[in-house]
């Protein structure tokens, strides 16, 4: 059997995908399918943590951009990742994952707050962790999210689950003919203004030498490729 290339990951679920073909909110299949992959990654031993946007419900940049205060705008998308956090830990426990939601801003009823020691703690018995709530400030993305806690908790990597199975130098849903990256710098992403993450993300990252592979969720299976080392996606290092 292939061994895990990680020990420590960070998994980055963005909230659109939740939405399956709805087109809004949690579909209750696709996240148990996510789910499932989940399970069977960290069943490889692998040590998971988890941070989920909340595009699916509300996203802050559209609603400021309409006129919406952009901080006012950015808490409301941060309450969305909590949502979107419970779903998934829902989905997870039903299928007997050990999980714990962390969030950025406190809602002790609800979650545990974050604390980087009990979140690295919980890793270790094999726990997954959800990071719910973003950073806990306006103006970061969850991407940011993903680059700050995977530095913070030591992650070896980042996998950055979207609906696109990889980088583009065009967006492949307009032009047929975009061509798909396997492998770049961050240096290579800033400079052609890829839009994979935001410039603060990136360059957390290439700081902390964390490397991104992004890839597409809606192919079964393809978390698991990833952890076991196969090409999957656009690599950034
Ligand atoms: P260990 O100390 O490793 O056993 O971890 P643990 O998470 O099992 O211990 P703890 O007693 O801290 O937590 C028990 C349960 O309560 C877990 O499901 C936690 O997620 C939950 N929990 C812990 N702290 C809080 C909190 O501040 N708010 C909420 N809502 N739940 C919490």
């Amino acid at each position: 059997m292939k061994r895990p290339r990680y020990k420590r990951i960070l998994l980055k679920i963005s909230g659109e995908i939740l939405t399956g073909e709805k087109g809004y909110g949690i579909d209750p299949e696709v996240i148990l399918k996510i789910a499932q992959e989940i399970k069977e990654v960290v069943g490889l031993g692998v040590e998971m943590a988890i941070v989920i946007g909340g595009g699916n419900i509300f996203r802050g940049v559209a609603a400021s951009s309409k006129g919406m205060d952009r901080a006012t705008a950015d808490y409301m998308g941060m309450l969305a990742t909590i949502l979107n956090g419970l779903a998934l830990q829902d989905a997870l426990e039903k299928i007997d994952v050990h999980t714990r939601v962390q969030t950025a801003i406190e809602m002790r009823e609800i979650a545990e707050p974050y604390i980087r020691r009990k979140a690295m703690r919980h890793l270790e018995k094999g726990r997954v962790v959800i990071f719910a709530a973003g950073t806990g400030n306006p103006f970061f993305t969850t991407d940011t999210t993903a680059s700050l806690r995977a530095t913070e908790i030591g992650a070896e990597v980042i996998l950055k689950a979207t609906k696109v199975d990889g980088i583009y130098d065009a967006d492949p849903a307009f032009h047929k003919e975009a061509h798909k990256y396997d492998e770049l710098t961050y240096l290579d992403v800033l400079k052609k203004q890829l839009k994979v993450m935001d410039a603060t993300a990136i360059s957390l990252c290439m700081d902390q030498k964390i490397p991104i592979i992004v890839f597409s969720l809606k192919e079964r299976g393809n978390v698991q490729k990833v952890v076991l080392g196969e090409k999957v996606g656009t690599e950034v290092k």
